[in-house]
């Protein structure tokens, strides 16, 4: 089925909101539904439609993987809190682990994230909370890239062929598939979410296994995970579209208190984009990535080099892997 695309210039956000919110408590009728929020705008924006149009009878749950950036389910949990929503936390960290074991296979990766999602944690979560609907934060692009085969977009089923209902046992609604990520910020906007929500850089689905290069561990994750805390709020300062710290599977040597070492490598990207689809890399002050670097190398023990991507995309995709 052809999805009929809302331009954002002619996007009206408020009578957009009415129309989804009607429209999806026309579909779950009396029913419940059930969501997983990530805390990017799409999932947060698609949480607040469901709760004005079904209140409780709307489940939020956020799925603690283990690749989420440093304090992601403490701070979401807060933020929507304030908003009057319940987020209920499911650690599933000892499933998504277990799954990415040994895969350094890029597609593979992505793979083992989608099924444990889908089939195992959320799947059973839905299975076990009776709803008959799930509600979903998929927007245009996520479907072109999955339907061009450019990327394996985590949330893309029905236009890839797959039934949901009969892989997963439950029917989807996706209230901004229509919009591209500029609409979606607009509607967010407008329903009252903070502009650290509305206004925030994309992160990938796969979290930062994206930006681990080779096979997955807890202790890899949390090494990119502390580079990615050092690396946001002093590369997001330059206006960027989206930064990052990336784990290289090499290893160089270096020099620590005086020993030679056979160390880690972390690389930086900043990107300056529209829409992700083509990006520049952001002609960040040297003076900032040399004194990222020092905290880098000077906090985590393992590194001893750090680069700077500076490729374009195309031929380069933002993420790593
Ligand atoms: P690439 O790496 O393809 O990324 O140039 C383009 C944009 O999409 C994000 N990205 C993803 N988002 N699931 C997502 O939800 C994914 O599998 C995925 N891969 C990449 C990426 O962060 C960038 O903003």
């Amino acid at each position: 089925m052809k999805i009929k695309e809302i331009k954002t210039a002619k996007l009206n956000a408020q009578s957009f909101i009415a129309e989804q919110v009607a429209s999806i408590r026309a579909a779950v009728g009396r029913g419940t539904a059930i969501n997983a929020l990530s805390g990017g705008v799409d999932s947060s924006v698609v949480t607040l439609l469901g709760h004005r149009a079904l209140g409780r009878r709307l489940r939020t749950l956020f799925i603690q993987n283990g690749i989420m950036r440093e304090g992601e389910a403490e701070a979401i949990v807060a933020l929507f809190k304030k908003l009057g929503v319940r987020v209920e936390v499911v650690d599933a960290r000892r499933e998504f682990f277990a799954a990415l074991r040994g895969i350094t296979d890029p597609e593979e990766k992505r793979e083992a994230v989608t099924q444990t999602f889908y089939k195992k944690v959320f799947g059973r979560e839905v299975r076990r909370s009776g709803a008959q609907f799930l509600l979903q934060g998929t927007i245009l692009t996520d479907v072109d890239e999955t339907v061009a085969g450019i990327k394996r977009q985590h949330n893309v089923f029905e236009q890839l062929g797959i039934d949901p209902k009969a892989a997963f046992g439950y029917h989807i609604l996706e209230p901004v598939v229509q919009l591209r990520k500029d609409g979606v910020r607009k509607v967010g906007k407008a329903l009252g979410l903070p502009a650290t929500i509305w206004n925030r850089p994309p992160f990938p689905g796969p979290a930062l296994a994206a930006r681990v290069i080779g096979a997955v561990t807890p202790k890899k994750i949390e090494l990119v995970r502390k580079a990615t805390a050092l690396v946001e709020p002093v590369l997001l300062r330059t206006g960027a579209f989206q930064c990052m710290a990336i784990l290289h599977e090499d290893r160089v040597t270096g020099m620590k208190n005086g020993r030679r070492l056979f160390g880690r490598q972390i690389e930086l990207r900043c990107w300056d984009s529209i829409d992700a689809r083509k990006a520049t890399p952001t002609a960040v002050p040297f003076a900032t990535l040399r004194k990222l670097a020092d905290r880098i190398t000077a906090e985590l023990p393992e590194v001893v080099s750090v680069t700077y991507h500076i490729a374009s995309k195309p031929p380069s995709t933002m993420e790593a892997v």
